[in-house]
Formats: structure tokens, sequence, C-alpha cells
């Protein structure tokens, strides 16, 4: 993490076309509209935030984004390419990844092999020099190897790289699950609930990964959040829906002030419970360690 410096990110320009931009995308499931019109375009190399209510359409969206699920009307595209037509694993190999809402990793298997696991369609385009071991081979399992390693030192997990994945706190097997997206080399990462279940300390060191991966990688990323302390302190854009419908757009320090975002989460409590949140922080100040129990309890707007 050493090598991070804020000012790297300000120095490189971004594309004007967006990397992923969405228009009037619709959803229904039965006589429910989970998704009604929603349009939105992210720039290249952003930090997006998509908030809302439980029930929302969040992850709805990010499922139809991956190709889970089919819209039922609007187009959806990842810089110049349409999505609609194309299956999950597809929208993979263009730049596209993701994590879950529930966390899916492979328990019995340690957190190395959950990484490199992600690289298992790679290994076969490979397998005949796989099963001679060759010395391409060989090479690709490095390469693969070292990559993981350092997604796993981002993480602060690389200490961890041999023990079962169970055996991490809920906010490691989280941030297990973004090492694992990452291995995928998108250049469009959606974090469905990252910091659900991590103390104040956790969402911290999670706030400033999430800028590391984002300049590391040139990456572009959208997060689902419900916790405001990350989703106010990372996001530079927020687009906020509410029984499938959008409410409010623009940056966090507008949409905060919303009248509907406010009645939509907790009523006037909200814009008071952001201003706790804030205040906390900046006693806090930036030395809040990770896992430190004396941390203020995050703010969670659900
Ligand atoms: N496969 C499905 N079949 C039927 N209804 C669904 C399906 N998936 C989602 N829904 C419904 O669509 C609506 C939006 O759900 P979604 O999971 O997208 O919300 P969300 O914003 O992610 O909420 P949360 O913050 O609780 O995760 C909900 O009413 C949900 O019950
Ligand atoms: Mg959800």
């Amino acid at each position: 993490m050493s090598a991070y410096r804020e000012d790297d990110a300000a120095q490189k320009t971004t594309s004007s076309v967006p990397v992923l931009d969405l228009r009037g995308v619709t959803k229904t499931f039965g006589g429910l509209r989970a998704v009604s019109d929603v349009t939105f375009s992210v720039p290249e190399r952003s930090i997006f935030g998509l908030i809302g209510p439980n029930g929302a359409g969040k992850t709805t969206l990010f499922n139809l984004i991956t190709g889970v699920y089919k819209a039922d009307s609007g187009s959806i595209r990842f810089r110049t390419t349409d999505l609609g037509p194309l299956k999950p694993a597809q929208i993979a190999r263009v730049g596209v990844a993701r994590t879950f809402q529930n966390i899916r990793l492979f328990g019995q298997l340690t957190v190395l092999e959950n990484v490199l696991i992600a690289c298992e369609h790679k290994r076969k385009a490979h397998l005949l020099s796989a099963l001679l071991r060759t010395e391409l081979f060989y090479r690709d399992e490095e390469e693969m190897k070292n990559r993981a390693l350092e997604l796993l030192a981002i993480f602060d997990l690389d200490k961890m790289a041999d023990e079962v994945s169970t055996s991490l706190s809920y906010g490691n097997q989280r941030r297990l699950e973004i090492a694992r997206a990452m291995m995928l080399d998108p250049k469009l990462l959606l974090l469905d609930e990252p910091a659900a279940g991590m103390n104040y300390g956790e969402a911290e060191g999670l706030k400033t990964q999430i800028r590391w991966l984002r300049d590391r990688f040139e990456l572009t990323v959208v997060l689902v959040e419900h916790n405001m302390q990350v989703v106010m302190g990372v996001c530079e854009d927020l687009h906020v829906l509410d029984h499938g419908e959008t409410i409010a757009h623009g940056p966090p320090e507008l949409v905060r002030k919303h009248p509907k975002v406010l009645a939509a989460y907790l009523g006037e409590d909200a814009d008071e419970a952001l201003d706790a949140e804030a205040e906390a922080a900046a006693h806090a100040g930036q030395g809040a360690e990770e896992g430190d129990s004396a941390a203020p309890e995050t703010t969670e707007l659900t």
C-alpha cells in the first residue's frame, strides 16, 4: 500500500466514453417492477455509488449488467459493447467482474486457492501444455500465483494465504471476494455491499483499498452499499433508487441533502445520522486501525 499516493489519481486523465451506460432499463418479476426505466452513465476510472433502501433494485441491476437476468427493455453498454445479447461468461470476458451480496467462497479451499480458482478458464486454454507440463504451463502458473499474492497483499490477506477461507473474519472474506474478482483483470468492478459486517476500522481500510485498486488497475468501480461511511467517503457520484425508480443522482454532498433521499431512508434522521458519522470520522482521523474496537460504529441506512 505504501506505493499509493492520492495525487497519482489526479494526474491521470479519463476517457469521455462511459465505461458503463444504462438507458431506460426496466425489469419486472411477475407484477413487480424491480427496476423501472433506469438511466445513468459511469465515467471511466470513477468510483460510482448505487444506493437505495432494501428492495430498491440495486442487486437486480447488477444481475442485469452481468447477464444473470435479461432486461425487459432498455440498453446496457460496456464502452461500445451492447451487453444485452451476451451471456454472463462473455460479459466477464469483456472486462466486467463482480462480487455478491451473499459471500460465495469455497469454504474447503485455502485463501490462495479461492483467488486462483477465478483463473480456471484461463488454465483450460492451455490444457495441452498443462498435460505436458511445459515451460509455458509453469510460467502461466507462476504469473497467476504472483498476481494472486499481490492482490492478497493489497487486502492484507497474504499472511493468511494457506488458511482455509472459513477461518477468516467476515470482513476478510468480503475482501477475499474482491481479490478473486480482480483475478479476472476486469476494467469494471461491481461490488455488492462489500462493507457489510465490517467494523469502523475495516470500512476505513476498504475505502483506501478501493481507491488503490482503481488507481493501480485503472478500474471503474460501481459500489452498492448501505454503509454511508464508505459511500460518502469514496464515491464521486451517486445514483439513488427507491422501489426500482431513480429518485436522485449527483455528487454525494448534494444527494445526501435531497428530500426524496432523506424520505426514502430514515426521514429527517438520515441527515443527522450522516452528520454524526462525518463528525465521528473527523475525530477518528486517518489513524483508525483495522479491528479497532474503540472506533465508533458505522452508519447503515437501510
Ligand atoms: N428473482 C427474483 N424474482 C422475484 N422477485 C425478485 C427477484 N429478484 C429480486 N426480486 C425483487 O425485486 C426487488 C428488488 O430486489 P433487489 O434484490 O434488487 O433489491 P436491493 O436494492 O438489492 O435490496 P437490498 O439492499 O436489500 O439488497 C425486491 O422486491 C425483490 O424481492
Ligand atoms: Mg441487494
